[in-house]
């Protein structure tokens, strides 16, 4: 059974999806149950890192990635933050790549958003606004 915004990965080949809504079945690839991403709960100091933190900025709200911004190298970097909005139950994605700053900027209003952002490393990390 899936729900609406797991992430699933495939181990062998590594592809990533995400279930769009709840369902009733397993997802399979390359022959294989895909494995449900965990949020991730690691130790501290790599934690603060990678916990999305929103700021408000006039009109905007900005969603950066660790109170002291994620690394974006070649081989360490957020690969994308989506921010889901649970009152009017939309979502935005941003994808990011090396060299890049480990943030996005929502131009709408929020309400009770959760970000979530995915580290190539140290996978799935969420926060909510304050
Ligand atoms: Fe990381």
């Amino acid at each position: 059974m899936t729900k609406k915004l797991e992430l699933y990965r495939c181990n062998l080949c590594g592809n990533l999806v995400q279930v769009i809504l709840d369902g009733g079945g397993e997802l399979v690839c390359c022959g294989e149950k895909m494995e449900l991403v965990p949020t991730n709960n690691v130790e501290e100091s790599i934690y603060e890192k990678h916990i999305p933190v929103f700021t408000k900025e006039g009109e905007n709200t900005l969603v950066k990635v660790g109170k002291v911004l994620h690394p974006m190298n070649d081989d360490h970097y957020i690969m994308f933050i989506e921010v889901i909005d649970k009152h009017d139950d939309s979502m935005c994605l941003k994808y990011l790549h090396p060299g890049q700053e480990a943030q996005m900027i929502i131009t709408k209003e929020l309400s009770n958003p959760v970000a979530k952002a995915f580290c190539n490393l140290h996978g799935l990390f969420e926060g909510e606004m304050d």
